[in-house]
């Protein structure tokens, strides 16, 4: 393999500054082979996720980055060369190959694809949204954390982005009064006249409690919270009796300094309106995959929840592209194409 294979490192750790551009850097070095049980992977489209810039904060569900290091992340990606039975060249994988045109991983647990899964005419890139960690992180957060019924309100923060877009369009499947808490009026509107969202909140603008108020008068079942912060606590002091919290990230939180305080209400509000938070990530609900992906796949075949994906070109692009996903840039599901 004598091609090039272009990575972007991590040069250094941002530690309590904003990303920036200046924390990576393009480096060129030559395609790597696969040894013995290893595979050879081209990757396709990079997934990007708020989740990348938490992972350089610290040890999380994962170890910490460390500066010097290529990139982590998922990516879909295509076998190149196998040496293990179970995968062939042209097969689809996802997999942690880092921001790399090229990753050598051990055979062993890597899965093919299933490309059944995708309808005629179903692009690959849904194999990474939908039917991805945000499709799954959407449906077992709400469903099984969140636990709503018909006619209940449900509110889901960054709810233009990945996961929330989803949660949001579930929620609305099963009958619930769905309200969206997202930066600006534009993201506002295309949740409601787009996505089908009851109503939509921007937490940017300094009537953002008393926005949120007027739209859950009789208060909030259901919170699906991915920021954490200031937006957690205006929906805390908004929670219903016996509501549900389902915690599904803190993004307010990973990029930049952290916050003076946390929020207020904790515990006397759980205490007194008797909620209930649950924390979850999402490979805890592994053995329900398959329910989840089924679930999945009929309503995007009915039209009921759209799928909405913001792809940028270009390997070169990925840390620009991250540090606007952290800056809200993006709509639904962003990936890096990489070639
Ligand atoms: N528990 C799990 O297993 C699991 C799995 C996957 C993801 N997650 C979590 O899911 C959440 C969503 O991640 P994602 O990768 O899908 O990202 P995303 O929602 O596609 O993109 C991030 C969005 O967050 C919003 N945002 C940024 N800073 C914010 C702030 N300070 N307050 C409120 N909103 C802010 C931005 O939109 P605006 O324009 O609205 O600001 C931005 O578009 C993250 O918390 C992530 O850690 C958890």
């Amino acid at each position: 393999m004598a091609e090039a294979n272009r990575q972007i490192v991590l040069d250094r750790l941002p530690a309590g500054d904003k990303l920036a551009r200046e924390h990576f850097k393009l480096i060129e070095t030559p395609a790597p082979s696969p040894g013995e049980g290893e595979v050879l992977l081209r990757t396709r489209y990079i997934s990007l996720d708020a989740a990348n810039r938490a992972w350089m904060q610290g040890a999380t569900y994962r170890s910490a980055l460390e500066g010097g290091q290529v990139m982590a992340g998922g990516a879909l990606a295509e076998v190149v060369e196998s040496n293990v039975g179970h995968l062939a060249p042209g097969d689809m994988i996802f997999a942690d190959t880092g921001w790399q045109d090229y990753a050598v991983l051990p055979g062993q647990r890597l899965a093919k694809l299933p490309a059944a899964r995708l309808a005629e005419g179903e692009p690959v890139t849904h194999l990474m949204s939908v039917y991805g960690i945000a499709g799954l992180t959407a449906y077992f957060g709400l469903l099984e954390c969140g636990q709503p019924k018909a006619g209940e309100t449900v509110v889901v923060s960054a709810a233009a982005g990945s996961v929330g877009s989803i949660v949001g369009q579930i929620a609305r499947i099963k009958g619930c009064r769905v309200v969206g808490i997202a930066g600006g009026a534009e993201k506002g509107r295309w949740l409601v006249d787009e996505l089908g969202f009851d109503a939509a909140v921007d937490y940017k603008s300094p009537e953002f409690k008393r926005l949120l108020r007027a739209e859950v008068p009789d208060g909030v079942d259901v919170y699906f919270d991915n920021t954490g912060g200031a937006v957690f606590e205006a929906v805390l002091f908004a929670m219903k009796n016996f509501g549900r919290i389902a915690c599904c990230g803190a993004l307010s939180q990973y990029d930049g300094a952290p916050p003076p305080h946390g929020p207020r209400g904790i515990p006397g509000l759980i205490v007194t309106k008797r909620l209930t938070l649950r924390g979850f990530v999402v490979m805890d609900f592994d053995d329900q995959r398959e329910k989840a992906l089924a679930d999945l796949q009929g309503w995007v075949a009915s039209g009921q929840l759209k799928v909405q994906e913001d792809i940028v070109e270009g390997l070169e692009n990925t840390p620009a592209a991250l540090i606007g996903l952290l800056a809200g840039d993006n709509r639904g599901k962003r990936m890096v194409k990489v070639r």
